[in-house]
């Protein structure tokens, strides 16, 4: 039996979140049996609404009374996190981290004392920094297995797609895979557009489209105008992840997509963070039944102009990195 939690510490305006229509698309999935949500607010009424769609996962829903927390955790074999609350207009990813940090603390105390073996997705931004809090609360409580830690950063994967796809004339989809490693935040966020396959970026589109996939995040929330952030993209990003993890753990074979990870706790990734000086990167995973089986090196081969962008990407990493770890031994 596959339980999957969807948890949304504070998302207290729930139509501004993409919980909704994430835990639509999670409750879509066969690979679930059950599905609980966690949130201060509305998760009895939403667990309710989904309960009647007639596909196989029990939904329930907790909220913080009588431990909900604990309840719906427990013995979940798929933690998916997008607590926190969205940016707005003129914020940076950093800008939520005195809020969301704490937040992403606390979720992953719970997750360690009652569901020591789950998937840990983590979605909440900063994601550069809410990763490395979730590895170093894992590893005080003496359950950390960095195969099972990501932080997802599937959605500048989605818009790299989308937009090259625009670019080249080619249907987005199978037909393209867009590479996108490093972090998820501005100039973190590294697409490696020399290797998609049959597909060469005009040199004066490059610049353009490296900034939009970098500011994919931004382009909402300017456009949702003090709104929120990306829901809809999101939440379609988050099941895709979640739902990759979810069929390799069921079996099958040759599931890749990059992931943030702790590159020394993951076959494979020593090299890379040999390459780039940081512990927390994402790569493209392969992923099995126990989580990652195998962190790709992305970057032999990259083109000068990555190169340039790589090394922007590390040097605000660093920073991101250590300000995660730092909340979690010196707590404000
Ligand atoms: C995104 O990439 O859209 C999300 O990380 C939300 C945000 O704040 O941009």
């Amino acid at each position: 039996m596959v339980k999957a939690v969807l948890d949304s510490f504070r998302s207290q305006e729930l139509t501004r979140t993409n919980r909704q229509p994430l835990s639509l698309l999670l409750k879509l999935s066969p690979y679930i049996d059950e599905l609980a949500l966690y949130d201060v607010v509305n998760t009895p009424g939403v667990a309710t609404d989904l309960s009647h769609i007639s596909t196989t996962a029990k939904v329930t829903g907790y909220l913080p009374k009588e431990e909900g927390g604990k309840a719906a955790f427990k013995d979940a074999d798929i933690i998916v996190i997008p607590a926190g609350i969205p940016r707005k207009p003129g914020m940076t990813r950093d800008d939520l981290f005195n809020i969301n940090a704490g937040i992403v603390k606390g979720l992953i105390e719970i997750a360690a004392e009652v569901a020591p073996k789950a998937f840990i997705l983590v979605i909440s931004n900063p994601v550069n920094s809410t990763v490395p809090i979730a590895a170093e609360v894992l590893k005080a409580k003496g359950v950390f297995d960095a195969q099972k830690l990501f932080g997802v950063t599937t959605l500048d994967i989605v818009r790299a797609e989308t937009f090259v796809a625009e670019i080249a004339g080619k249907k987005t989809g199978s037909e393209l895979t867009v590479p996108v490693v490093g972090g998820h935040s501005g100039e973190t966020i590294l697409p490696l557009f020399s290797k998609v396959d049959g597909v060469t970026i005009p040199d004066d589109k490059y610049d353009a489209l490296v900034n939009r996939v970098q500011f994919g995040g931004d382009e909402v929330v300017k456009a949702k105008d003090g709104a929120g952030s990306a829901t809809l993209s999101m939440a379609y990003a988050g099941f895709r992840f979640a739902e990759k993890v979810l069929k390799a753990v069921a079996g099958e074979k040759g599931l890749v997509e990059p992931s943030f990870v702790y590159l020394p706790g993951v076959p494979g990734g020593a090299e890379v963070a040999k390459a780039t000086g940081v512990d927390f990167f994402s790569v493209p995973v392969e992923l099995g039944p126990n989580g990652v089986e195998k962190a790709q090196n992305p970057l032999t081969g990259i083109t000068d102009k990555e190169k340039t962008l790589l090394e922007a990407a590390i040097s605000g990493l660093k920073g991101n990195i250590e300000k995660g770890i730092s909340f979690v031994h010196n707590p404000p």
